[in-house]
């Protein structure tokens, strides 16, 4: 059996897509795109000035529904269609937003489609503003940006860059992973609000000297899944990262370090401040205990004998600090999962133990997919499917919410 779908917070969800006039309109096709892939049912709303930097047949073939403009343009010439649109609405994203549709929000005005729908629609809002540097900067856009904020529109923040102007500073459109992450957040129910959680990804690498290292097999594709989940679902995500390839998860507050000692000292660091760990990262049990300052010279050697010498274990020393923090480990095994994850569970005095049997099919190390039965330390267990790591992460999320000391 494949792994179960994903189940995906923007699918079926109704999205009203604004896309007003400015260069950044282009990206619009793209974000509609993804919108759709996610399984959302887009209904795009083009200003007039949109219309004239990309042409509504892109974003109507995209969308795969008609592309609405002002009121009056449309043959049918429908009044109510402003009202129409809104009802039933999950989220209206407007983006690129100019100064101008920002301006006419803030200020109430209604007088084209765009903004009478804005109006309409009872469902969470977002703009995602794009314009040049110094227009950016205006204290009137800034004033108005944060009178939208103080009437609960989220306001997903331009990026610094080179514009399209050849400026360079705060007003490019903010990228579409970040504007899918904050429609996603937006969409979710915010269980973690307020919550701090860490987490640790990757497998450390342990120098033997200058270009070689000890390690292990892992991704960081589990520990990311669960700092996006976490993060999407309310929380502020801290991720202390030995995995260096992968690109971090929208939002979260990135550590990335090389060694166990490293992180070690960052998460014991962070530890007073938090409420959740869970540990998904591979540390190395062991390190070459004397590093070479220079790379090993093979020399007419037949054999060549490294001493190891144990790390810090990150989970134990968290274990016996921890005060009212939640700690979560992972238990990647070969044989015995299941009572050799009980074993450590109890000698790392954790809340909850995910064991990892990696040598099933799909799940471990590098892989997409994960399964993982879950171990509580009153002795329950609850053995979850094979599932995507994002799916799984979720699963975690939500055993880690039931846990007595969280729901405190
Ligand atoms: O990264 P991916 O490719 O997505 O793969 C995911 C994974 C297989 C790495 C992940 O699902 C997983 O099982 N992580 C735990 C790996 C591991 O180190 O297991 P362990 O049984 O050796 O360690 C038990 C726990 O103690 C872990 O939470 C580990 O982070 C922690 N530990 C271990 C050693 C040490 N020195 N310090 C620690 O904190």
């Amino acid at each position: 059996m494949g792994p179960e779908k994903i189940v995906n917070v923007l699918q079926g969800k109704k999205i009203i897509l604004g896309v007003c006039g400015g260069i950044a309109a282009y990206k619009a096709a793209d974000l509609c795109r993804l919108l759709v892939k996610e399984g959302a049912r887009v209904h795009v709303i083009m200003t007039r000035s949109g219309r004239e930097f990309i042409t509504p047949l892109t974003l109507s073939t995209l969308s795969g529904n008609p592309v609405l403009t002002d009121t009056f343009d449309s043959e049918d010439r429908n009044p109510l269609v402003h009202i129409e649109v809104a009802e039933g609405a999950d989220l209206l994203l407007i983006a690129p937003a100019t100064a101008n549709i920002i301006g006419k929000l803030a200020a109430g005005i209604a007088d084209d489609l765009l903004t009478t729908t804005a109006l309409a629609v009872t469902c969470p809002a977002l703009v995602a503003p794009a314009m040049n540097v110094n227009m950016y900067a205006k204290a009137v856009v800034q004033e108005n940006l944060a009178l939208l904020q103080k009437r609960g529109w989220g306001i997903i923040e331009p990026e610094e860059g080179i514009l399209a102007c050849g400026a360079e500073g705060k007003g490019r459109l903010a990228s579409l992973s970040a504007i899918m992450a904050s429609v996603r957040r937006t969409l979710s129910v915010q269980d973690f609000a307020g919550r701090r959680i860490l987490v640790t990804a990757g497998g450390t690498r342990e120098p033997l000297d200058p270009v070689r290292f000890l390690s292990n097999r892992s991704s960081g594709k589990m520990g990311y899944a669960l700092a996006r989940a976490a993060w999407e679902r309310g929380a502020r995500v801290i991720l202390v990262s030995a995995a260096p390839g992968l690109e971090p998860p929208w939002g979260v507050e990135i550590y990335q370090v090389e060694t166990a000692a490293e992180m070690a000292e960052r998460v014991l660091e962070l530890f007073p401040y938090v409420d959740v760990v869970i540990k998904a990262a591979a540390v190395a049990d062991f390190r070459p205990a004397q590093p070479v300052p220079e790379k090993i010279k093979k020399g007419g050697r037949e054999f060549l004998t490294v001493t190891l010498e144990p790390t810090v274990d990150i989970l134990a020393e968290l274990g016996k600090r921890k005060e009212k923090q939640i700690l979560v480990g992972f238990a990647a095994e070969t044989d015995r999962a299941l009572e050799h994850g009980a074993q450590k569970m109890k000698a790392k005095n954790v809340d909850l133990m995910v064991v990892n049997d990696v040598t099933r099919e799909g799940a471990g190390f590098g892989t997409d997919t994960n399964q993982v039965t879950l171990l509580y330390p009153d002795g329950r267990r609850e053995e979850l499917p094979l599932l995507p790591k994002l799916e799984v992460a979720h699963q975690i999320l939500d055993a880690i919410k039931a846990l007595p000391a969280l729901a405190e």
